[in-house]
């Protein structure tokens, strides 16, 4: 396993730091705060369906998940989560992560790393489905609303952010779903678009200028979400991957 440091960020939330890459799990100015930002404020709370179905690439510290169960809370919808992770973090590292205390989660925080990997389980009156796995080679096993995609950035890993993993999420993206993530690099986009999406640029948290939205359609009127941008060609047949 990589080394790994807890770090305090901005919004007194932790962080993973992982030396090896020069990586943090989060910004330094607020992991709940960007979290909150990017999955919720921009995923989540866009989708107003009672149950909704929601991929994550790269689990990781488990936050987003708790941030969308307690949004489904207040809003009295139901989450169908399945998380993507190739390195899960053991229990004894996340069991000093402060999300629940800070979040006022903290049995809830506990039971989302301490239900097993790969069994379909149930939190807090949702479906939390775990698999252990790298994104590039497992078959998803479902349709979505919304997918969280927080990998590494590109610059660390560059073989998540192409055309070719992004036809193989469109292709499981419900006809109204669409994609949110941190990165608006250039070559993010141009990827996400070569595979048929159309890319929004919206306004990013603290410390951050802009975050991408991807839609898989394109409406007259398209919803805040969507993109005003069309691909700039027709989706592929999904290669093997
Ligand atoms: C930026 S961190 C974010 C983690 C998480 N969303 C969070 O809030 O803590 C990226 C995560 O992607 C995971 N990851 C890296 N490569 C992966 C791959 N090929 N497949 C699935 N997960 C991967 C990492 O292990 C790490 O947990």
């Amino acid at each position: 396993m990589k080394e790994h440091q807890l770090i305090t960020t901005k919004d007194g939330s932790h962080t993973i730091y992982v030396p090896e890459l020069n990586e943090h799990y989060h910004s330094s100015f607020g992991a709940i705060q960007e979290a909150q930002h990017i999955f919720i404020e921009n995923g989540l709370k866009k989708i107003k369906k009672p149950v909704v179905t929601i991929l994550e690439v790269g689990f990781g510290t488990g936050l987003n998940c708790l941030l969308s169960f307690l949004e489904a809370e207040n809003t009295r919808q139901r989450i169908i989560y399945h998380a993507i992770e190739k390195y899960p973090l053991e229990e004894e590292e996340t069991d000093k992560i402060n999300y629940g205390s800070i979040l006022k989660a903290t049995r809830m925080y506990k039971r989302i790393h301490s239900v097993d990997w790969l069994n379909e389980v149930t939190v807090n009156g949702n479906t939390l489905f775990k698999i252990p796995y790298d994104i590039l080679k497992t078959s998803l096993p479902g349709n979505y609303d919304i997918i969280y995609f927080d990998a590494f950035s590109p610059n660390v890993q560059p073989e998540l952010w192409t055309e070719k993993l992004f036809l193989k999420l469109f292709q499981h993206l419900r006809k109204e779903g669409f994609l949110v993530t941190y990165s608006s690099k250039g070559i993010v986009k141009e990827a996400l678009r070569a595979a048929g999406f159309f890319v929004e640029r919206l306004e990013g948290p603290e410390g951050k200028r802009h975050i991408l939205s991807a839609g898989k359609i394109f409406k007259g009127n398209p919803p805040k979400h969507i993109g005003d941008e069309k691909p700039k060609q027709a989706p592929k047949q999904a290669p093997n991957v």
